[in-house]
């Protein structure tokens, strides 16, 4: 899937406690526009199932574990998240949902931009649609 890539973040290791970072925007390939987090998430629960115009994302497991599925409209491949020093760069017009969180699991989402609903394709229909009018428009 073109331009998805887990990202490896520096990790200062100390017996006091290890550290990890990210700037805007050194290890991350966009300016931080947002964050978000999703916790609390009851046992088999999903989240997501959309898709963004322009919101590009990064995603991290802060803490314990959930898989993040993407597809491109036509292939489907799964990212176990479950280190708080790697993180998912997941870029737009790539359809997501993120499930399988463990308990007390945490989730981090920088995005590019600012939250607008009109950003969103929630019908997976109507992505693969977008997806093929660019596919023509850039030839990608
Ligand atoms: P949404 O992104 O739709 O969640 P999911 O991807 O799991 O389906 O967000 C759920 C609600 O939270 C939605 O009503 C809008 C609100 N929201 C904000 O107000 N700001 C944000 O940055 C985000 C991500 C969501």
């Amino acid at each position: 899937m073109e331009n998805v890539k887990i990202i490896e973040l520096p990790k200062i290791l100390d017996p006091r406690g290890n550290l990890s970072f990210f700037e805007n925007s050194s290890q991350i390939p966009f300016d931080i526009k947002r964050t978000y987090w999703i916790y609390d998430v009851p046992g088999g629960e999903t989240r997501g199932g959309h898709a963004f115009k322009k919101s590009t994302e990064f995603i991290i497991a802060l803490s314990g574990s959930f898989d993040v599925i993407l597809s491109d409209g036509e292939n489907e491949v799964k990212h176990s998240l479950n280190r708080s020093y790697y993180g998912l760069y997941v870029p737009s017009l790539i359809w997501r949902r993120i499930e399988n969180f463990s308990t007390n699991s945490l989730s981090l989402i920088v995005s590019s931009i600012s939250y607008d609903q009109q950003d969103y394709i929630r019908d997976f229909d109507s992505f693969k649609q977008i997806r093929n009018e660019e596919k023509t428009k850039y030839s990608f």
